[in-house]
């Protein structure tokens, strides 16, 4: 089991990646602390023991210092340390058009989704360091941060800032033995994409989900979720300061029409 006897504590996971994210962890042997602000969260600590998995539940909103500390800490005291942290809390804003965007949505989106995953990052490297035992971060991206086309404004902007986080913390964290990794998930189904499943579920429409990737589909969580438990594990040992796309190719090609190019 390659998280065999990791401490490890995961962010937004009451519901899709980070819900795959944490069934995944706790089958490979994982001890978890699971946060959210959606009390499912609490389902998704129940579904791990059930399986014979260790989970406690967090419920609050992680992008507050209280919050993802409170995690920290009942991770270092429960498990003896901490070993991993998966900073994947987010929320996508909406598609509001650039010209009518107000400046707290900005505020909120940047807030979740950076300056959330900056004080799980922060408060994991600052434990992780006192132990003196290395570990791994992970924090969820986007294909949304790599171009254009994927997200809002302030939403693309965000993931992109995670990338940019994701370079500088594991530099800064240098000589520590901690490596920090990004995933840029591409579409994926989820709490954050079922309207837009549903409704081309209802259209009949759904085969043409996914189709601008070479796979052409969408992801399932877990397919994102194995790429983090990767990274997570002692097999990605020399991994780090990366963003991984798991996009199914979208991000590899321009675009280019259909049957023209290969
Ligand atoms: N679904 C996709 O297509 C896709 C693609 C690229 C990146 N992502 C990213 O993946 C990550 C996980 O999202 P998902 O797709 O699994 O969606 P999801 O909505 O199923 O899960 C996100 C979880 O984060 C929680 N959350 C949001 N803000 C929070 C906060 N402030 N405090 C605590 N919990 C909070 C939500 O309650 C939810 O349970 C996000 O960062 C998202 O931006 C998703």
């Amino acid at each position: 089991m390659s998280l065999h006897g990791k401490s490890a504590v995961i962010t937004g996971a009451a519901s899709g990646i980070g819900r795959a994210a944490a069934l995944i962890f706790a089958e490979r042997g994982a001890r978890l602390v699971l946060a959210d602000r959606a009390a499912d969260v609490q389902a998704t600590a129940e579904a791990v023991r059930a399986k014979g998995g260790e989970a406690e539940a967090v419920v609050g909103d992680v992008a507050t210092r209280a919050v993802i500390e409170q995690a920290l800490d009942l991770a270092e005291g429960r498990h003896g340390g901490l070993d991993v942290v998966f900073a994947n809390a987010g929320v996508s804003g909406g598609l509001t058009p650039l010209l009518e965007l107000s400046e707290e949505l900005w505020a909120e989106v940047l807030r979740v989704n950076l300056i959330g995953v900056f004080l799980a990052l922060q408060g994991g490297a600052r434990r992780m360091t006192a132990r003196g035992r290395g570990g791994a971060i992970i924090c969820t991206a986007s294909v949304a941060g790599l171009r254009s086309g994927a997200g809002g404004s302030p939403y693309s902007a965000s993931k992109a800032g995670v990338i940019s986080l994701v370079q500088t913390a594991a530099n800064q964290l240098a000589g520590t033995g901690i490596r920090v990794n990004a995933v840029c998930p591409g579409l994926t189904e989820t709490g954050m994409t079922q309207p837009m499943f549903d409704y081309a579920r209802q259209r009949g429409s759904e085969g043409k989900i996914g189709q601008l990737n070479p796979l052409r589909r969408a992801a399932a969580p877990e397919e994102i979720a194995e790429v983090v438990a990767f990274l997570a594990s002692d097999h990605a040992s020399y991994v780090n300061g990366q963003a991984i796309a798991v996009d199914g190719g979208l991000s590899s090609s321009h675009p280019v029409a259909p049957g023209r190019l290969s």
